[in-house]
């Protein structure tokens, strides 16, 4: 059990060449420099779900594979969430989707915050994001970042070349958002 609240941040891609884990561990370093909770990257090529293969609906509570009652037990370890998300043809990647969807009551009530990138931030994949989540009955923050990422930012491999400096203008959103997270977590717990 730890003292402080668990934010877990997800990397929510699992493409090979992907650039989601290296924002989410900058994120982490945001989070980290605030101090106030603990902070966990939670990486969904590491958590390696199959598709929902559950018998019966996640909101029973009632879990039959290996795979569930491990993921269920480390989404409850986490009082809130930062999903880090990539923009894939105006949406949000599937395995982000399919990893919500696998439970339930493990979501409910908590605080969540988005950070999107894409080619033009990841406006319209939030906006999807958003919907799904007031499903599942979390709490989603005010301040959302969308992370524009121009070309310039990135080499011939698409990888970003020094996110340290490129993504500075981005820091004072994702510290806000980060803000408002541990505020929903310690004030209106
Ligand atoms: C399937 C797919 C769809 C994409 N669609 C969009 C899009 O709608 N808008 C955008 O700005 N960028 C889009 N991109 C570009 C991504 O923002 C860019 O490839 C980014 O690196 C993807 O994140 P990842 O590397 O962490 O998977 C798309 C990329 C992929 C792979």
């Amino acid at each position: 059990m730890d003292a402080q609240p668990r934010i877990g941040i997800i990397v929510s891609s699992t493409r090979p060449t992907r650039i989601c884990k290296n924002i989410a561990q900058w994120v982490l370093e945001i989070a980290q420099e605030h101090g106030a909770l603990v902070y966990q990257l939670i990486d969904l090529a590491d958590v390696g779900l199959p598709f929902l293969d559950e018998p019966l609906p996640p909101a029973t509570g009632h879990y039959q594979h290996e795979h569930t009652k491990a993921w269920s037990q480390q989404v409850s370890a986490c009082a809130g969430f930062i999903l880090v998300v990539p923009q894939y043809n105006w949406g949000y990647p599937a395995p982000l989707k399919n990893a919500l969807d696998f439970l339930y009551a493990e979501w409910a009530s908590k605080p969540v915050s988005i950070v999107s990138y894409g080619s033009h931030g990841g406006g319209k994949a939030t906006e999807q994001l958003k919907v799904v989540l007031q499903g599942l009955h979390m709490r989603n923050t005010v301040t959302n970042p969308a992370l524009s990422i121009a070309d310039e930012m990135v080499d011939a491999e698409g990888q970003l070349k020094d996110i340290t400096t490129d993504f500075a203008p981005f820091k004072p959103d994702v510290a806000q958002t980060i803000g408002e997270l541990v505020t929903m977590l310690t004030i209106f717990a």
